[in-house]
């Protein structure tokens, strides 16, 4: 006879988010609370398929006892918390946060959710214009993708996916100090001359558009990239018997893009230089 197994009960604890009490299993963050109490809490450095990175604080909320607005992104939710996500205070907080942004990098390629929470927050991004502005050079190194710290915030998640979080290549990691620190190879050597695999997962999760594909670098440079016009077919990579799942992202009957889903539980999002980037030869006119 097979036993059952009968999984081990979850214990649960109680939260109040802007007047509403929500139960959530014991070791949930505050986010994930505010996000099952239906609260729009905006992110930029939180990845859902890694451990907090902690370094943005646009998704503050105001907990009640606690003298600073806490990231929710990182911390536990505890049992009998009480927790305002849109006070005066939290919106001034994440408004300024992002109005900083604009003041020293390029935000025209942000993600649609942050351009939402932007346009939501009223954010005037020419409040400190005049400051510290990046300009460096774009990288372009190969014919994979492209490097453009004018658009980077310093948000480390293309980081922690070349490291341990997944890739566990460490060919990039933060240089410099204050407002010169940046991400960089190892002594700023090229992305060919470094450890780069090219496995191009922290362009996938790059959500400002300083890392970009070769592709789509070029097409928006000659004008013709139209996200509107893409289509996107789920299937599963030809190269090896993984099976990973590839998006293609399609225009004028080209691929133009390769991105794969967050939420599968083998992969991550992540895939290989051959996934990621190996589909010119589809195009080929040669037979
Ligand atoms: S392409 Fe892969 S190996 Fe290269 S820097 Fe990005 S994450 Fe690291
Ligand atoms: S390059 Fe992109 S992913 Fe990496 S730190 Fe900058 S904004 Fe974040
Ligand atoms: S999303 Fe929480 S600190 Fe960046």
């Amino acid at each position: 006879m097979i036993e059952q197994r009968i999984p081990d009960p979850v214990a649960l604890v109680e939260a109040t988010i802007d007047g509403r009490s929500v139960s959530i299993a014991e070791g949930s963050t505050v986010l994930e609370a505010c996000q099952e109490a239906g609260a729009d809490v905006p992110t930029l450095c939180y990845l859902e398929t890694a451990k907090p990175i902690n370094s943005c604080r646009v998704c503050v909320v105001e907990v009640e006892g606690s003298r600073t607005l806490v990231p929710s992104c990182s911390r536990v939710v505890d049992d009998g918390m009480t927790i305002e996500t849109e006070s005066d205070r939290v919106v001034a907080a994440r408004t300024t946060i992002y109005e900083l942004l604009a003041s020293a990098v390029d935000l025209s390629l942000v993600d649609d959710e942050t351009v939402r929470h932007m346009e939501r927050h009223h954010v005037d991004v020419e409040r400190f214009a005049g400051g510290h502005h990046r300009t460096d050079q774009v990288k372009i190194e190969d014919d994979l993708y492209v490097r453009d710290y004018d658009k980077c915030i310093m948000c480390y998640r293309c980081v922690v996916v070349c490291g341990e979080e997944a890739q566990n290549t460490f060919a990039i990691d933060v240089a410099g100090r204050g407002l010169h620190s940046s991400i960089s190879t190892e002594y700023d050597i090229t992305l060919p001359e470094s450890a780069c695999v090219y496995c191009g997962n922290c362009v996938a999760v790059c959500p400002t558009g300083a890392l970009m594909g070769r592709d789509e670098f070029d097409m928006r440079r000659a004008g013709t990239w139209d996200a509107e016009e893409q289509t996107v077919t789920r299937t599963v990579c030809s190269f090896c018997g993984v099976g990973c799942n590839l998006d293609l992202h399609v225009q004028d009957n080209r691929i133009v893009k390769v991105t794969s889903p967050l939420d599968h539980d083998v992969t991550k999002g992540n895939l290989c230089i051959k996934g990621r980037f190996g589909y010119s030869y589809l195009h080929t006119e040669q037979p």
